[in-house]
């Protein structure tokens, strides 16, 4: 196994404190209860507390440690590149709503930061989507031609202050970057009073519509008239948006880089391969963060070749000698390119929820928990109809078409690895599935010699999980659930663990 360089947490997480909220401890009841505390939820909760509404904010784990937590916290509409296709797919008239409610995501953000004086190395910079070589320029060019028509602020450039040579690159003036987490931590201490509460290790198992809603979560049942899933894919399997997205893994490292050595602005490079690019001030400096390397999730299983990837190119490309930081994240992507926002289903007349936001969930994430606000308290939004999670869904899109294929071939075809594999092939530090009386097990061999084995099948919908060697995770390939080595979940869309299995003794040698 290669050695990996720098600390295995986000800068993020490891920059903050934590916030500390207890469990649910009795049952209550509340106008509004959110489930997930990260951007999307801690938006909406944010807006609807100062609206007057009662609210309670159920988190799993800990406030924004999720995709807000692992983050590269870029805030702008310029997404890699999205402008052209949206006016070819959608329409000139859709894809304007797309970028106006971006760019309104990140003034609001911008706002809040000033009118709450928060602390958060919110600054404004310029944001690029680069092409390194004249193959990819034409895109570019497309980009801009689409990013003016819909009134963005976007330039054509050929210079920047990367320090490397590029052929071209779109750029989008005054958006933003923050640290994601002193914002969300600032605004989530605002929450609780008054009748609003927020919590901490309750994980929420159901949710009924009734009148009222009764989210039922580990710790007792929360109340509430209206409930907003604001999990990274919403943990219900109503709506189906496990098979209207795909979930895709990404990699972050942090290098510390001086002042002369680091490049002005947010990067992001364009074609098959591609980087991003931006730095965050730290104490004494700056840190480089550069991300890449994504693929869908339990399809690479020696995913520590990512971060060496990431390691390679930051060393050759930016001089820097250490790495100080790694981290990994996921996100759903929308197979028609556009979150999913509002009511759960057709039916549904108290369930909201927030998902696939392609990568862009700063942006994205702000403008949803703006949307439902809106949603709860009546107010007109300009931009819910484009984001309707009922509307008409892209399962007859080409890529859509791949993916529920893709699932199929995983669920039948899974079954068969590992079947000539027994404990004793699994090593230490390694994770590996195998067979022991004809069930499928994934087993983990901690550095002590134990054997931590739990049933290959994921709780979702039956698909086979796979192993994932530089996180140490059972990642499902059907729709990310996502668990650690001992099994509990990590990610959903399921809201179980792997189930425990009883193993003779004899056995797990
Ligand atoms: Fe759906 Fe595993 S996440 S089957």
């Amino acid at each position: 196994m290669p050695n990996l360089s720098g600390k295995h947490i986000s800068y993020w997480i490891d920059s903050t404190s934590a916030a500390n909220f207890p469990p649910l401890s009795d049952n209550l009841s509340v106008d509004v209860a959110i489930v997930g505390a990260g951007i999307t939820g801690i938006t909406a909760a944010t807006l609807l507390k100062r609206a007057g509404k009662k609210v309670a904010v159920i988190e799993s784990r800990q406030i924004s440690t999720g995709v807000s937590g692992h983050t590269t916290a870029k805030l702008t509409s310029l997404h890699q590149l999205i402008y052209a296709d949206l006016i070819k797919n959608h329409g000139e008239d859709k894809a304007r709503t797309y970028a106006q409610s971006n760019q309104a995501a990140i003034e609001f953000v911008a706002k809040t930061v000033t009118t709450e004086q928060i602390d958060c190395n919110f600054s404004r910079q310029s944001a690029y989507t680069f092409a390194e070589t004249e193959d990819n320029l034409k895109d570019i060019e497309k980009e801009v031609e689409a990013a003016l028509k819909l009134g963005l602020p976007a330039s054509f450039v050929r210079e920047t202050s990367l320090p490397f040579p590029i052929a071209g690159a779109v750029k989008f003036d005054n958006q933003a970057q923050f640290h994601s987490r002193k914002y969300l931590l600032h605004l989530i201490k605002q929450i609780p009073g008054d009748g609003s509460y927020v919590f901490e290790n309750t994980r929420v198992e159901k949710v009924e519509e009734n009148n009222p809603c009764q989210v039922i979560t580990d710790k007792g049942i929360i109340q509430a008239q209206d409930v907003l899933i604001t999990t990274n894919i919403p943990i219900t399997d109503e709506g189906l948006f496990f098979a209207k997205t795909y979930p895709k893994r990404s990699y972050i490292i942090g290098a510390r880089i001086t002042e002369h050595q680091a490049p002005q602005g947010m990067y992001i490079g364009s074609g098959e391969k591609y980087y991003s690019i931006r730095t965050t001030p730290i104490e004494g400096g700056l840190l480089l963060l550069v991300g890449g390397g994504g693929h869908k999730v339990g399809t690479v299983e020696n995913t520590e070749e990512k971060y060496l990837d990431l390691e390679n190119y930051t060393r050759s490309r930016f001089g820097v000698d250490t790495i100080d930081y790694r981290w990994s994240t996921q996100d759903f992507v929308s197979f028609d390119k556009i979150p999913y926002v509002g009511k759960l289903t057709p039916v549904s007349k108290h369930t909201y929820v927030a998902t696939g936001y392609s990568l862009w969930g700063m942006s994205q994430g702000t403008l949803s928990g703006m949307i439902l606000a809106d949603k709860i308290l009546g107010i007109e939004n300009l931009a819910a109809d484009l984001y309707d999670a009922t509307r008409a869904t892209p399962f007859v899109s080409p890529q859509g078409i791949k993916q529920n294929l893709e699932v199929g071939v995983h669920w039948v075809g899974d079954r068969l690895k590992g079947l000539n594999k027994s404990l004793q092939d699994v090593a230490k530090g390694e994770g590996k599935l195998v067979t022991v009386d004809g069930d499928k097990v994934a087993a983990y061999r901690d550095e002590t010699g134990e054997i931590h084995a739990v049933s290959a099948v994921c709780p979702h919908l039956g698909c086979v999980v796979a192993w994932n060697s530089g996180e140490k995770s059972w990642d499902c390939p059907c729709h990310g659930s996502r668990f650690n080595c001992k099994g509990e979940v990590l990610h959903g869309p399921t809201v179980k663990d792997l189930d425990k299995l009883k193993i003779e003794a004899m056995q797990l040698n």
